[in-house]
């Protein structure tokens, strides 16, 4: 139920995240009268704006990042008169005394929310939450939101998970995966389980293999203090698609509840072949973008992007992974994604096995099995290849044809970005798709063996050249098993 009131604090107030996503969902979510009336929403920083000043900073923001035609001047003016700035650095416990002010005065309201998002280094985690919960502010209503990735490894994702669960309990704790967000990664599940026709084939028997590619042409651009740190693995694979392959691979839950659907991508986490150091160098393939083109255009090798070239991070994974469980036993997922690549795509390909006994031996054309490519961006649908016979009196000659479904045509309406999505259930208390302490700490443990054989591995990630599909190993990593990439207009 949505409450009467709200306190919407971002720490990191002025942070790229809080301006490029947060404060557009907020504002497109007012537009839509969706945000409880009585909402303020209190940037928290380092700099010294006061409240009109840090009102232009969002208006430019808003401008800048929401489309001209969804930008309404009185629902503006409306977020607008929502919106606070409070100076404020977190470890200085005198600087706590205004915040502080400004919330308390909602104790009126019996069931005020109180959201608090931690846009910030994870290093200051710790610190905040100690403080709200001295300032008196972390009782039922509270929560905490935090952006992946969760830490940089298991341990230390237990230790920030350990900080903040001393002040909240984990019913508060949000931790974001915004491709959760996304509504063909929801629509995942109602593909799946709201129909029939899926599920039977949805196994080791007829499944030869999965695919799933995030694909962006976008190289770190101003990111790469954090990306370097960071690469492609803890940023991409150890959450987006390690969820995505979850929500691909799990059991159907009894209901969609809080704990059911998170219970059931627990269970395919833990049955993910944990990789030895000889399965990493034959199972993981890491890359790095040179200079190439992209769309035609001349991009700048990842050492240019960074600034200088002692650059650590891979910019592109792929890996063969196994889910040991009844329904997947042998079957290999495959998982891939990287920068710079030749387009913008993220893709899951189920590849269905060939029908067990070739009927049209002397056909022309031949067979290719059926497969089903589900679109997650950016133009969301479903593309059923099967084989046909082409129309004609000769013989029979086969056609590989398709059976495409897009949203955009079927809805008619524009999908609403994954933030608007998450920060409303976040105000609502619905964590059903936000990442639980297990799950994280999971998909942890299985990433780990792969950071520490990369660590330490003489070998450089390989390079490929921007504007392609990532360096030729992983082409081979699928070849070696007679099967190859799906590109996505295939
Ligand atoms: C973020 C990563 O989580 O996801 C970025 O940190 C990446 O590096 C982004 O670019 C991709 O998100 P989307 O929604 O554009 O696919």
């Amino acid at each position: 139920a949505l409450p009467a009131a709200c306190d919407f604090t971002v720490f990191g107030g002025t942070g790229d995240l809080a301006l490029r996503k947060l404060l557009p969902a907020l504002y497109l979510r007012d537009r839509d009268g969706h945000l409880p009336d009585d909402t303020r929403i209190i940037g928290v920083s380092r700099s010294e704006l006061d409240d009109a000043e840090y009102r232009d900073d969002v208006r430019a923001a808003l401008a800048e990042h929401v489309d001209a035609d969804r930008l309404d001047p009185d629902v503006l003016d409306r977020l607008l008169r929502r919106v606070h700035h409070v100076r404020l650095d977190a470890t200085a416990p005198e600087d706590w005394h205004r915040l502080h002010g400004l919330l308390k005065d909602r104790d009126a309201y019996d069931d005020a929310v109180r959201v608090f998002y931690l846009a910030v280094g994870p290093s200051l985690f710790d610190p905040i939450c100690r403080r709200l919960e001295e300032i008196g502010v972390t009782d039922a209503g509270s929560r905490v939101v935090m952006e992946k990735p969760v830490g940089h490894d298991l341990a230390s994702a237990r230790s920030i998970n350990d900080a903040v669960g001393r002040v909240f309990e984990e019913s508060q704790i949000f931790r974001i995966d915004h491709y959760l967000g996304k509504e063909s990664v929801q629509n995942l599940l109602v593909t799946r389980f709201a129909n029939t026709f899926l599920e039977p084939l949805w196994n080791s028997r007829w499944v030869d293999h999965v695919q799933i590619t995030v694909a962006e042409s976008l190289g770190v651009g101003d990111r790469g203090g954090y990306y370097d740190q960071s690469g492609a693995l803890r940023d991409m694979v150890q959450n987006h698609l390690l969820q995505l392959l979850c929500l691909v691979a799990m059991e159907p839950p009894t209901y969609v509840g809080r704990e059911t659907v998170r219970d059931e991508k627990l269970k395919v986490l833990q049955a993910l072949r944990p990789l030895t150091p000889a399965d990493v160098e034959r199972d993981t393939v890491r890359g790095r973008y040179g200079a190439g083109l992209v769309d035609g255009v001349p991009a700048a090798s990842y050492a240019d992007d960074l600034g200088h070239a002692d650059g650590r991070a891979e910019t592109f994974v792929a890996l063969r992974a196994e889910v040991q469980n009844w329904r997947w036993a042998g079957v290999p997922f495959y998982l891939r994604t990287g920068k710079r690549m030749d387009r913008r795509t993220s893709e899951i390909v189920v590849v269905f096995k060939e029908p067990p006994h070739a009927m049209f031996p002397h056909s022309e054309g031949g067979t290719t099995a059926n497969r089903l490519h589900i679109q997650v961006q950016p133009d969301e649908g479903m593309r059923l290849h099967l084989t046909a016979k082409e129309p004609g009196p000769g013989g029979i000659r086969l056609r590989p044809v398709s059976l495409d479904l897009s949203y955009a045509t079927a809805f008619d309406q524009a999908s609403p970005d994954a933030y608007e999505r998450l920060l409303m259930d976040v105000i609502r208390g619905n964590p059903t798709l936000f990442m639980r302490r297990d799950e994280v700490e999971a998909a942890w443990s299985w990433v780990e063996p792969i950071l520490t054989a990369w660590a330490a591995s003489p070998a450089r990630p390989k390079s490929y050249p921007a504007g392609t599909s990532g360096p030729i190993a992983a082409a081979m990593l699928l070849e070696r098993d007679g099967r190859t990439w799906q590109e996505p207009d295939q």
